[in-house]
């Protein structure tokens, strides 16, 4: 038996993580067994690679900072999500490759290929059944954002044409892979965007 594989995708500020915990809960309430995860940071050694990425201070290079969050993910992969599965779990990740692609790839010096070369040879070609991706323009991100009164970590700290950028490059994935990529309006009502999630994944249960 072989589980599910969904994950939440979109700029900071979008309220993935909302939307992932509400679908767990319905997951569950169904009798699923769900794990629920993070990039980067979904083990213990990701947890260490998430303290230097995320609060570090000083300059990270380019392809060291693409590496790292490959090297979380292959961690994450072999040692979490593909176990997982093969027991039959759903798994939950807020954040997984296409991050990579938009955040390394499109807002930074290295070219989107590049990136998704070298995070799908870390995940060793696993890919998810389903990304939710929400939308979100970068400006109200940001301001749900300020409103949540935490101080911005390091990747938080960048201009909102970086942020941009990465939105437009999760919606050009989302149009080259319709049947992987639910695109929600991330400006609906929690429970709009969550009755339209649970759709799609009502439709991917056996
Ligand atoms: P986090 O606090 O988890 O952000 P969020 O709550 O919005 O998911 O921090 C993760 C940060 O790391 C976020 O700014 C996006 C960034 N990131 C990348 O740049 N590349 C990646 O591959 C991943 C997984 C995350």
């Amino acid at each position: 038996m072989s589980g599910l594989f969904i994950t939440f995708e979109g700029i900071d500020g979008v309220g993935k993580s909302t939307q992932a915990d509400l679908l767990e809960k319905y997951l569950v309430s169904l009798g699923n067994q769900v794990v629920r995860t993070l990039e980067p940071g979904g083990t213990d050694l990701g947890h260490d690679i998430r303290q230097l990425l995320l609060h570090r201070k000083g300059h990270v290079a380019p392809r060291a900072e693409a590496l790292l969050y490959a090297a979380d993910r292959a961690h994450h992969v072999a040692t979490k999500i593909r176990p997982a599965l093969a027991e039959g779990k759903v798994v939950i990740s807020d954040r997984y490759l296409d991050s990579s692609v938009a955040y390394q790839g499109a807002g930074r010096a290295l070219t989107e290929e590049d990136v998704r070369h070298i995070s799908i040879w870390a995940a060793e070609g696993l890919l998810p059944k389903l990304t939710v991706l929400l939308d979100l323009d970068a400006a109200s991100a940001r301001a749900r954002r300020n409103n949540t009164g935490q101080e911005p970590d390091r990747l938080e700290q960048e201009k909102i044409e970086f942020f941009e950028a990465a939105r437009q490059a999760f919606l050009a994935m989302a149009s080259a892979e319709p049947e992987r990529f639910l695109v929600v309006d991330a400006n609906q009502t929690v429970e709009q965007m969550q009755a339209q999630i649970r759709a799609r994944v009502n439709t991917l249960l056996g």
